[in-house]
């Protein structure tokens, strides 16, 4: 049985809201967890698909892990060598970065693992990981380049010095995890910033890193030390409701506790350079990463040239940002945005779709895309029926468009919400959205 999300015309977001936990730290908050000495305690965690599959993994690799239970985990760590054969694949799900960081992590145990995935994840690129890792020493096997991936044992990984054509956070990431387990230091550069969690987080374990410029070195061999981890509500998943509010005039919505990282704010950026009304109050940190309570008020939106420079720091916020960009006064175009092809699904494809579906004009690009704003208080999309081929991201965005609507928008196949915002509907109607879930 399939579900999908049946979204009413009209509504204005209001209130105040926190969405749940941040997936990039909470994968990570696991996989830190499971190879350092001692039992790490996480609050916040995300309790959403993609984070499960990462837990269950670890899990299957001989680490307890008590939770979650809202929001609460807590992981017996084995230590830098203790982790021991799964009985059989372990199951990613829809997660790239579960199977990418693991790839790394896994690359210097002495035994052999399988990663699967789901539909969506099969389809994503992983040579991005085995090549560097190959370099390093490691045995890695691909499906011509895609899952399963199957990691052998090797007697030993050598620290290397990597550039990375692209950047990705979960390419640095996997390296910077086998080069704990690499003799000799590991140096990755990014040509771009892209998020740091796994920087920070290692920091927070007691690893030592240094970074220079854009590089980051970290020394194999080091122990992990547990600790306390409070996971920010998720910028990504936060960043539905900043647009949602943002494109109705007369809206007004405060977001609590938004992890506000500073490789992660370009939403942010984008939307303030569209015109946005939106302020970060409280500024705080917790466990080293900086949250900030966020109030947006609706109205105002006019079209911009992105500038490429933000396009790493909001890559997963585009799918939203063009249903902003649809609802603003003028045409909005995005460059540089190669990698949005290669995400859950292929981003800039199925959101020109959807857009087009809806009535609003829109180009697709090689690395970007196009989009004529229809702005002003007007009804911006007709109603229809929206394919997310498999893509939390795409159904969520979709959903927020329901706002400025002339007709109702029938999103088909959404279970794959629950990869990163479990709840999404419910929170969403809570704060004035007329979405509602059926079975079909
Ligand atoms: C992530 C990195 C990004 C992002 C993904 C999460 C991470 O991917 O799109 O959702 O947690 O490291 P890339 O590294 O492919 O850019």
């Amino acid at each position: 049985m399939s579900r999908n999300f049946l979204v009413a015309p009209g509504g204005r977001l209001h209130g105040t809201i926190r969405v749940p936990g941040d997936k990039s730290i909470s994968h990570r908050s696991i996989m830190l967890g499971a190879i350092a000495e001692g039992r790490t305690e996480v609050t916040g965690f995300l309790e959403g698909a993609d984070a499960l599959s990462t837990m269950n993994a670890f899990r299957a690799l001989g680490v307890s892990i008590d939770g979650p239970a809202a929001g609460r985990v807590g992981i017996g760590g084995v230590g830098l060598h203790g982790l021991r054969a799964a009985p059989g694949p372990l199951d990613c799900g829809n997660a790239g970065t579960a199977m990418r960081l693991m790839m790394g992590l896994l690359a210097g145990q002495r035994f052999e693992s399988v990663l699967i995935g789901d539909e969506s994840l099969s389809k994503r690129p992983m040579r991005r990981v085995a090549d560097p890792l190959a370099l390093m020493g490691a045995r890695i096997e691909t499906q011509d380049g895609r899952p399963p991936v199957r990691i052998l044992p090797v007697p030993t990984l050598n620290g290397i010095r990597y550039e990375m054509p692209v950047a990705s956070a979960q390419v640095k990431s996997a390296l910077l995890l086998a080069g704990l387990y690499a003799q000799g230091e590991t140096t990755v550069v990014e040509p771009a910033p892209t998020r740091d969690h796994t920087e920070r987080m290692l920091g927070g374990f007691g690893v030592e890193l240094e970074r220079d410029g854009a590089a980051v070195t970290l020394r194999g061999g080091q122990r992990l030390q547990a600790a306390t981890i409070d996971v920010p509500a998720d910028i990504s998943s936060a960043a539905f409701f900043l647009v949602g509010a943002a494109i109705c005039p007369g809206a007004e919505l405060r977001l609590e506790h938004v992890g506000m990282n500073p490789t992660r704010t370009g939403v942010v950026d984008i939307l303030r350079l569209m015109g946005a009304d939106l302020v970060a109050e409280n500024p705080r940190e917790v466990g080293g990463e900086p949250v900030a309570d966020l109030v947006v008020r609706g109205g105002g939106l006019r079209g911009i040239e992105i500038p490429p420079a933000l396009v790493p720091l909001a890559i997963d916020e585009f799918p939203a940002l063009f249903v902003a960009a649809a609802c603003a006064e003028g045409r909005t175009v995005l460059t540089g945005a190669e990698e949005l092809r290669v995400k859950e699904s292929d981003r800039i494809a199925v959101m020109a779709d959807g857009l087009r579906t809806l009535g609003v004009r829109a180009e697709p690009t090689p690395d970007g895309i196009v989009i004529e704003g229809r702005g002003g208080d007007a009804k911006v999309f007709d109603g229809g029926e929206i394919a997310i081929h498999h893509d939390h991201r795409i159904a969520m965005s979709f959903a927020m468009a329901g706002l400025r609507a002339a007709g109702p928008i029938a999103i088909r196949d959404i279970a794959v919400v629950d990869t990163s915002f479990p709840g999404f509907a419910a929170l969403a109607r809570s704060a004035g959205l007329a979405i509602r879930e059926q079975a079909a």
